[in-house]
């Protein structure tokens, strides 16, 4: 059995002329919680319909649970489950009647897996509520309850958290957890905020305008959630240039016309203070701080939607 759950080399979808995928390589092994972080427009719901073979792609290939080619990615693809599609819910229907009819169009003869997967999900009290009365984050797992039912070993979800409160968020990493740790799942999620799968992604790739910007882990993003100086100035220019040539600093970025950030020797930031103002340079604050998981994403990214 590969270990390779999903493995793009190089797509490329264009639609007209314009890229929506360039280049993109992705991979994912079994059991990850693979999180794709990207802008609106970013191309992670293309990305995620392409392996799905929802739409045709323009070049590059794509491989399942180790095995390419028409007839594997169509087997492959019977074996994931995904709620990229916005699902139609029948508002007028329980939970139950729509994940009937989702285990009827999805081929599962085993009755008993509604309720399962409406435990599963936490939904198992919802009775005689109809789906159009239920809360944005109800929606959100009866949609993952219906990627469920067919019983999946590759989940793929487009933003799962998108729009939930803070609790709802914390509920539906809960759920992710636990599938990739109790019944092995391997998770394909997307998210425009790298802060909302902060907690639960095992793996990250970061897509921008395209293109796969980073692919990296868990551990690598903890090690490089920096920390640094944060200096108020409205010398920033100055003060840079005083810094190198005092402590020798090379690594710092100007955020802004008045904050300038130092992200090594931060253990000098008195120092730094003292030898910006002895030398006539009005620091209006200077303060040691952390580099947010999601500054550190707007970095890479340049942080323009454009
Ligand atoms: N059917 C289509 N026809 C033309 N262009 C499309 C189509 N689908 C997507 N695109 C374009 O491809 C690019 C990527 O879109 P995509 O929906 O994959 O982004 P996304 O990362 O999912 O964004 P969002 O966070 O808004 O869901 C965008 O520029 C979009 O306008
Ligand atoms: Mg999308």
């Amino acid at each position: 059995m590969s270990e390779y759950v999903l493995r793009t080399s190089g797509i490329i979808k264009k639609y007209g002329g314009a890229f929506a995928l360039r280049d993109v390589s992705v991979e994912i092994k079994r059991g990850q919680i693979y999180g794709l972080i990207g802008l609106n427009g970013a191309g992670k719901s293309t990305f995620m319909r392409a392996v799905m073979g929802l739409i045709t792609l323009t070049g590059g290939d794509i491989e399942l649970f180790g095995t390419g080619g028409g007839k594997a990615l169509r087997q492959g693809r019977r074996r994931i489950g995904q709620s990229i599609e916005t699902p139609a819910l029948y508002p007028d229907m329980t939970a139950v009647q729509n994940l009937e009819i989702q285990r009827l169009t999805g081929g599962v003869p085993a009755r008993e897996s509604v309720k399962a997967v409406l435990e599963t999900v936490g939904l198992e009290d919802t009775g005689s509520k109809k789906t159009r009365d239920f809360s944005l984050g109800m929606k959100q797992r009866l949609a993952l309850a219906m990627a469920l039912i067919t019983n999946p070993e590759f989940l793929i979800l487009d933003e799962p958290v998108n729009g939930l409160d803070p609790k709802g968020i914390i509920e539906m990493r809960e759920l992710m957890r636990r599938l990739a740790r109790e019944r092995g799942l391997t998770l394909l999620v997307s998210s425009h905020l790298l802060d909302q799968l902060a907690q639960v992604a095992t793996h990250y790739g970061i897509i921008h305008k395209g293109r796969l910007v980073r692919q990296l882990s868990a551990e690598e993003l903890a090690a490089e959630s920096r920390q640094y100086v944060k200096i108020i100035t409205n010398e920033t220019a100055r003060a840079a240039a005083l810094l190198t040539q005092n402590f020798g600093v090379a690594d710092y970025q100007v955020i802004s016309k008045t904050e300038l950030r130092v992200f090594e020797q931060t253990e000098k930031a008195g120092e730094m203070n003292a030898m910006l103002v002895k030398s006539g340079v009005t620091v209006i604050g200077l303060a040691a701080a952390e580099q947010k998981l999601e500054e550190y994403f707007t970095s890479l990214t340049g942080g323009s939607t454009a």
